[in-house]
């Protein structure tokens, strides 16, 4: 086995079950970033409203520079770099390749044009087809898993479009409409406990299928008895805990999330703005009145934390999570539904594990045991974010619906809110 595929050995395509080829596949993945920002005007492309948020042209361009970094530069034979300065522009964190252009100053670039890294696209799309063609090559095993990596790279990257166009377009006063979306006008369902005996269980990727290498390697792990709730928290719910002065109250807080409100950092979710005694929140369609039966999302962790303090609950640990996801359909209100936006629960049993909103865990983003940072550049994939940050499980309304599984760990810092993040609560058993 070939080094590059020994590091990333979870990340290979199950052609067997997959109907589309390699290279359809890469069409497809391809084309859908570029059909996720036909709303856009060519102004909206190039807006950074806060260092997390990169604008969609630096997305539509990095994604290509990864293409081009990891595998037309040591794969295709006789490569023509698009643009010398690309590699700087456009490489996002990864040390070992070189130098990058700051985080903060990406809204900086008011060059290349939107018209530029289309066709640098192009460029690369063109290449790929040639590098894609060769499944007689030395390194193809290489190649292909690459490749794999390169498409989930690149729809984690779509996601990312979604929430981060949500954030240029609410700073914007005009609160402009990214698209006009249907929304559910159902009351939410109940809130039920539903009881896990626990026990020693399996969490982790099993080595069938893509998987990034944080979610791995499968392992055991002992669980008490505990409870998990079947549905997030609700707008409703969530606004019981505002209105009983939950950002009032400092015993419900831990100590870095109260500095945060005291500082004036957040005292709301995220996109919620009180208009005449009414609550309306930003919306990928523009703004629209609170619906109090969707779940509460763009919450951060202290948020989640306080909101299950105030409620006499906890939050769940990763494996409480994926112990009962494993179980269920890979099914929800995820990107391809067409929602964007967190929809009320509907049914009975355990229910919108997958879609809708991320939910925090308890857990912090840690390696799982046995787990080693891969060599080589794409090692930088997701080993060296293993501090300070915390687990979500689930996707969300923006995730695509091939994307998720019931082992995906995401992982954002405890302040952060302009991911579509939410909240399920669990209980022990007593
Ligand atoms: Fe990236």
């Amino acid at each position: 086995m070939s080094r590059t595929a020994e590091i990333l050995r979870h990340a290979t395509l199950d052609c067997h079950s997959c109907p589309t080829t390699l290279i359809e596949g890469y069409n497809t993945v391809r084309a859908t970033s570029e059909t996720l920002c036909e709303p856009l005007e060519i102004e909206d492309y190039g807006i950074q409203t806060m260092p997390d948020v990169s604008p969609p042209k630096w997305h539509l361009a990095h994604t290509s520079w990864f293409f081009e970094t990891f595998l037309l530069k040591p794969y295709l034979k006789d490569y023509v770099e698009y643009h010398p300065d690309y590699v700087r522009l456009f490489n996002s964190y990864y040390d070992q390749v070189g130098e990058y252009h700051p985080r903060p100053q990406r809204g900086f670039l008011s060059r290349p044009t939107v018209k530029d890294v289309l066709q640098y696209r192009t460029h690369v799309d063109n290449a790929m087809q040639r590098l894609l063609a060769q499944n007689d090559h030395a390194n193809w095993t290489d190649i292909e898993t690459r490749t794999v990596i390169g498409l989930n790279h690149e729809q984690q990257h779509q996601e990312l479009l979604l929430t981060d166009i949500k954030h240029i377009f609410a700073a914007n006063p005009l609160r402009p409409v990214y698209r006009d979306l249907p929304q559910s006008t159902a009351e939410a369902a109940p809130l039920q406990w539903l009881e896990h005996a626990g026990g020693l269980i399996e969490i982790g990727a099993d080595v069938n299928g893509f998987a990034y290498d944080n979610e791995c390697p499968r392992h055991k792990v002992y669980l008490q008895p505990y409870k998990l709730a079947s549905r997030p928290v609700t707008n409703a719910e969530y606004l019981a805990f505002i209105e009983d002065a939950g950002y009032d109250r400092p015993e419900l807080w831990l100590s870095e999330g109260w500095k945060a409100i005291k500082e004036g950092r957040f005292n709301k979710p995220l996109y919620w703005e009180l208009r005449d005694a009414e609550w309306w929140q930003m919306t990928l369609s523009g703004m629209r009145v609170l619906n109090p039966d969707a779940p509460v999302c763009h919450v951060n962790y202290f948020e989640a934390d306080a909101y299950a303090n105030w409620a006499g609950k906890r939050l769940p640990t990763e494996a409480e999570w994926e112990a009962v996801a494993a179980d269920t359909p890979i099914e929800g209100n995820l990107r391809d539904a067409g929602y964007l936006q967190p929809q009320a629960c509907k049914g009975e049993g355990m229910q919108q594990l997958f879609g809708d909103v991320w939910e925090w865990t308890q857990s912090a983003y840690n390696p799982y045991p046995g787990f080693h940072a891969p060599q080589g550049a794409l090692g930088e994939y997701n080993g060296k974010f293993m501090c300070s940050q915390y687990v979500l499980r689930g996707g969300s309304c923006v995730t695509p619906e091939n994307h998720i599984r019931p082992s995906y760990r995401n992982f954002f810092y405890p302040a952060d809110q302009w991911q579509v993040s939410g909240i399920r609560l669990a209980e022990d058993v007593s």
